[in-house]
């Protein structure tokens, strides 16, 4: 099977090393608007894939054999790919139009499968207009490790292309969930509320960033703090689909807390700026509100 992944982000990157450890996959398209994006997104994977040779748990023959598989470029290189999985910012009209060149570019293969990895949009609105199905296809950071898929039908979504995802997502060895079309599906309508009140908490002085975070930590056994969380997967993506959530609802308890819009604006994103909640200069990861004291 060859891949095509439109967008080299955290998400797109962590979603073609996923395929790219597949054995029954062949070749892996990374794509981006430009090729140094590309690139960028197959620098992560290699650096990834390094750590887990220093710790010994992976031969530099495998993860060459991976990386081997991983061609980068822009869009238009995809044009044999049995499976696009567009994975680039979460807008509506941006993925539309990825959906609409792509079925231009893959001409030579009409039973392609068109997949998104949208974490809160409406499948059913993401196919309209275009003449192939939307799937979709939903993978969790960090994408080779998290178990999860959530599988989402739109309306006109035929039956054999969610089953087919499914025997996809079972061949990469995770567990696919079939959920029905709704904003956030279900992990992200349960979970993303849950760091935008904790967001809310800190701001009303409830307790500090270490505090908020260490409270669910070791009171739920979350693996990370919901702050830290947020900056693991991005303000940006988390206020986006706060959004989502209250516009396509109308719902007053989805407002997105003020001190994150604040952050976006800002552009303190969390990891990928070198901060948010925590400063992640110089390799550390502090408190922001440790530091101001
Ligand atoms: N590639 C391959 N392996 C990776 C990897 C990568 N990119 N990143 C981590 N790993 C591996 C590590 O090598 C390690 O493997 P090992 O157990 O064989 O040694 C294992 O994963 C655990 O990693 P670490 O030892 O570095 O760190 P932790 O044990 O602290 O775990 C974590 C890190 C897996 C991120 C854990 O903290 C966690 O599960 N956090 C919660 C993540 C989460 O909730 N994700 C969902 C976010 S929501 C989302 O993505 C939806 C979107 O739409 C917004």
């Amino acid at each position: 099977m060859i891949v095509a992944v439109i967008g080299a982000g955290t998400m797109g990157s962590g979603i073609a090393q996923t395929f790219a450890s597949c054995d029954q996959v062949t070749k892996v398209y990374l794509c981006d608007f430009a090729t140094e994006y590309a690139e960028a997104g197959k620098h992560k994977i290699v650096a990834a894939l390094s750590k887990r040779i220093k710790k010994g748990k992976m031969t530099e023959q495998a993860a060459g054999a991976i990386i081997g598989k991983i061609v980068t470029g822009e869009n238009e290189i995809a044009v044999d790919a049995d499976l696009v999985v567009e994975a680039v910012t979460e807008k509506m009209e941006i993925k539309k139009d990825i959906f609409r060149k792509m079925q231009n570019v893959i001409v030579k293969n009409p039973d392609c499968i068109f997949a998104s990895n949208t974490s809160s949009l409406s499948i059913t609105e993401l196919a309209s207009g275009l003449q192939k199905p939307i799937v979709g296809m939903h993978f969790f950071n960090p994408a080779p490790v998290m178990k999860l898929v959530e599988v989402i039908a739109g309306l006109n979504t035929p039956d054999e292309v969610v089953e087919k995802i499914k025997e996809i997502a079972v061949a990469l060895g995770k567990t696919p969930v079939q959920v029905k079309e709704a904003p956030g599906f279900v992990v992200n309508r349960i979970l993303i509320p849950m760091i935008n009140e904790a967001i809310q908490v800190y701001s009303e002085g409830v307790s500090d960033i270490a505090g908020v975070d260490s409270a669910m930590k070791l009171g739920c056994n979350h693996p990370m703090g919901p702050l830290e969380l947020g900056d693991y997967i991005g303000l940006d993506i988390v206020l986006a689909i706060m959004n989502v959530l209250y516009e396509e609802t109308g719902d007053s308890k989805y407002r997105p807390a003020l001190l994150l819009k604040k952050m976006v604006r800002g552009h303190h994103l969390g990891v990928k700026t070198g901060i948010g909640f925590y400063d992640y200069s110089d390799g550390n990861k502090v408190p922001v509100d440790a530091k101001a004291e």
